[in-house]
């Protein structure tokens, strides 16, 4: 099973693929958990994509582009992926669609989580996220202690791009740049869009009945 997880800052991508993963036994490929893991180790991908990321711009399209090569050249995909945060261009979409025919792969699953923009603002103003395993917390997916990880204790903090400046930065983004995916995979008929208001669970059942 290959699947795309597609949608706006916030919309519950890293959430839900994180999940989907984890009951498919499939590995969830994440280009925003890669690069805050290089920035945190300070490799000079981090170094090169730290300054875009806090102020909530992309990285250019060939140094994810080759995050997602090497990755799908490893034998951990041979059951499928989950590709959360890749692609958000159209030049990133067609790098991919020409790694997956290298590869002899294809897409089976393009879900769109579709959430409205104050509920983005409103959960991302909320988020704590694990620096180690990046899960993510907020006000309706509190941790179970207050201010750490449930998985590992590590202490949660407050992404950089996070601040409300950054979101808005993010969210234009998006519309310029990523929104325009939905048209480019629609004619393949792989797209689902699926409701992401409502809680995690309701949400996770939603896309569940979409990859049937
Ligand atoms: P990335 O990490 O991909 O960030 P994003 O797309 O902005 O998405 P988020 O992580 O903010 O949100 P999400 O949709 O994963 O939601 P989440 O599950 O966390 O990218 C960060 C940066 O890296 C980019 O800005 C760019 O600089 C760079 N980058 C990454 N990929 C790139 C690429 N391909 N090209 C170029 N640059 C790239 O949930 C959000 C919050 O809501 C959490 O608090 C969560 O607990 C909560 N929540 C989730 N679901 C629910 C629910 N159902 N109800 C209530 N709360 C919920």
């Amino acid at each position: 099973m290959n699947v795309i997880f597609l949608g706006p800052p916030g919309a519950g991508k890293g959430t839900q693929a994180k999940r989907l993963g984890a009951k498919r036994g499939v590995p969830q490929l994440s280009t925003g958990d890669i690069l805050r893991q290089a920035v945190a180790e300070g490799t000079p991908l981090g170094k090169k994509a730290k300054a875009l990321m806090d102020a909530g711009k992309l990285v250019p399209d060939e140094i994810v582009n080759g995050i997602i090569e090497d990755a799908l050249a490893s034998p951990a995909v041979a059951k499928g992926f989950i590709l959360d945060g890749f692609p958000r261009t159209v030049a990133q979409a067609k790098a991919l669609d020409e790694m997956l025919d290298r590869h002899g792969k294809q897409l089976d699953h393009v879900i769109l989580l579709v959430v409205p923009i104050e509920v983005l603002v409103d959960r991302l103003s909320g988020r704590q996220t694990c620096p180690v395993d990046q899960a993510s917390y907020g006000k309706e997916h509190p941790p179970k202690r207050p201010g750490y990880c449930d998985k590992d204790g590590a202490k949660l903090v407050v992404r950089p791009d996070d601040m409300p400046d950054r979101v808005r930065q993010r969210m234009q983004e998006y519309e310029n740049k990523t929104a325009l995916l939905t048209d480019y995979y629609k004619p393949r008929g792989v797209v689902r869009p699926v409701d992401g208001v409502g809680t995690v669970e309701e949400v996770e059942k939603r896309i569940q009945q979409a990859l049937r």
